[in-house]
């Protein structure tokens, strides 16, 4: 079978790949290929960050972005025209030295058995170029935020949080950004990567009518954007994907634009961008933002991918089905809209033709007056899955409710909205008497399962608890700040630097 090779920069250098299977992940290429071990290899899920490696690419705008990945999860293909960089690579950056984020976890004891601290030192490298770049200095939250997909075993997370604050103090050093940029830009191709071993194939197309032509031409191929849950399917599945469609290059779907009232957020756009974009219009999505996985995933995943896979517990569909989004298909028949909760038909079953992929999410802009609260219960604050996720929306006039849109996941088989509570809301009287028909109403909307995240009863009860919590956020007479309500007052009270 004819193939091109994939071409990309390995630690400031040009390298061609042929001969790999399409799925191999890229940290086993390092490991085995390139005997880089520095990236260390921990769950193979995404969830513990020892193979975190940082990715850099020429955004649209020509700008750069150095972004931090996990390597157990992404596909070699995929890499196609950017910038990969390991450990290893601060050593060749320092002449032998050490790097002030390495420099800064000797100083600060942040190492006990070690295995973690590759992943550590390059989720901060990310970071101190990242600031070094703007000329902020993190806080301790957001050194804390960059870190949360880095788990330590051996709990020294102390001193690595401080090293975080310290990796400042000490001499500057920076990035080469306009060699990099020129040699991303000298690797970027014209037309798609068509890659291919062993009988499957990887096609990277450039542009949406190739897509739609590469779809129509092969319905049965995966389409593939961030692969952070198509990567578990092959690791944890072992599932064997022939045919791969992958949307990072095309340059339409990595758009975010305004327009009649609508923010359209293209089926590329990282789940990085999209949340960013999303909390400009709608602050009260930051909780939520900070809680979606991690920075390495939330910087590969993306949007659509979240939306298109679907799943019950998946948390961006509640918020954007409160908010009354759409889903815009795309395929060389045409281009067709859905209102987001007519695309979700069952269990994993999506109004979604074998020729079609997701173009874009469009979002209504914000309409004056709505209240606006999304909250995820699950059992850790960072990098959990949910057990319960609600999501609602309203707008108050005169003290009544006006077009209440309520939606949870994890309560049916597909994120749904909550009829009977909107019915029981609707035109009444934002108080304690409505409250409690509403909360009568959502024991009547949903039908939960008990499994190893929650049990029926926990998921009712949670989810009473989260429209109580609402009404309580909202309600005109003596409404609470959603400080007054947090849960997590201890922790944003806990600081990094003593
Ligand atoms: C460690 C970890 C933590 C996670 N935490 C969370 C979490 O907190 N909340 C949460 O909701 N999810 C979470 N996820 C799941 C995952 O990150 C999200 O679902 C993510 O948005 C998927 O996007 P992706 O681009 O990586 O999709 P991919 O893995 O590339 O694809 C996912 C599915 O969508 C399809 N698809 C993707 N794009 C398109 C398109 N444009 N058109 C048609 N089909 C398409 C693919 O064919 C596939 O079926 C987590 C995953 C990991 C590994
Ligand atoms: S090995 Fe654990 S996140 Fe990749
Ligand atoms: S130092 Fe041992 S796992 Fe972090």
């Amino acid at each position: 079978m004819d193939t091109q090779a994939i071409r990309f920069l390995l630690n400031g250098e040009p390298v061609e790949v042929t001969g790999l299977p399409t799925t191999t992940s890229l940290l086993s290429w390092l490991r085995t290929s390139q005997g880089l071990t520095g990236t260390k290899e921990g769950c193979a899920e995404g969830d513990c960050g020892a193979c975190t490696v940082v990715v850099g690419e020429l955004a649209e705008d020509g700008g750069l972005r150095l972004q931090s990945v996990n390597a157990c999860i992404q596909f070699v293909p995929a890499l196609d025209g950017k910038a990969v960089f390991t450990v290893e690579y601060l050593r060749r950056q320092m002449g032998g030295e050490l790097h002030p984020v390495q420099q800064a976890l000797v100083d600060c004891h942040g190492s006990q058995c070690g295995f973690c601290t590759p992943g550590f030192v390059m989720s901060l490298w990310e970071l101190y170029n990242d600031c070094s770049a703007s000329g902020d200095r993190p806080d301790d939250n957001r050194i804390r935020s960059a870190l949360a997909g880095n788990l330590c075993r051996c709990t020294g997370y102390r001193p690595i949080l401080e090293a975080g604050a310290r990796m400042f103090d000490l001499p500057a050093v920076g990035l080469d950004g306009a060699t990099l940029r020129a040699q991303l830009l000298a690797l970027r191709r014209r037309d798609g990567l068509d890659y291919a071993h062993g009988g499957a194939r990887f096609h990277a197309p450039r542009t949406l009518a190739e897509l739609a032509a590469l779809r129509s031409r092969h319905p049965e191929a995966t389409v593939l954007a961030g692969c952070t849950d198509i990567g578990l399917w092959v690791n944890k599945q072992f599932r064997e994907l022939d045919g791969l469609i992958y949307i990072g290059q095309v340059a339409e779907l990595r758009q975010i634009d305004e327009a009649d009232g609508m923010l359209s957020i293209g089926s590329g756009v990282s789940l990085s961008d999209a949340y960013a974009a999303l909390c400009r219009h709608y602050p009260e999505l930051a909780e939520l933002w900070d809680r979606f996985a991690s920075p390495p995933v939330r910087n590969a995943g993306t949007l659509g991918g979240n939306v298109a896979n679907g799943s019950p517990i998946g948390d961006s569909m509640p918020v954007l089905i409160a908010l009354g989004s759409r889903v815009v298909l795309h395929s060389a028949r045409g281009r067709r809209t859905l209102s987001l909760e007519d695309f979700y038909l069952d269990y994993m079953k999506k109004d979604l033709a074998a020729d079609e992929i997701v173009e874009a999410v469009e979002v209504p802009l914000r309409a004056p007056g709505l209240q606006v609260r999304t909250w995820k219960v699950s059992k850790r604050y960072d990098s959990d899955i949910s057990a319960v996720c609600g999501a609602f929306a309203l707008r108050i006039e005169d003290g009544r409710v006006r077009e209440p849109r309520i939606a949870f996941g994890g309560m049916a088989a597909t994120p749904r909205r909550a009829a009977r509570t909107e019915a029981a809301l609707d035109g009444r009287p934002w108080d304690e008497e409505t409250l409690v028909h509403a909360l009568l109403a959502l024991e009547l909307d949903y039908a939960p399962l008990t499994d190893m995240r929650a049990s029926a009863g926990y998921r009712r009860r949670a989810a009473g608890g989260l429209l109580r919590r609402f009404f309580l956020e909202t309600r005109p007479e003596v409404s609470l700040a959603a400080a007054q309500t947090r849960v997590f007052a201890a922790f944003d009270a806990c600081t990094v630097t003593p």
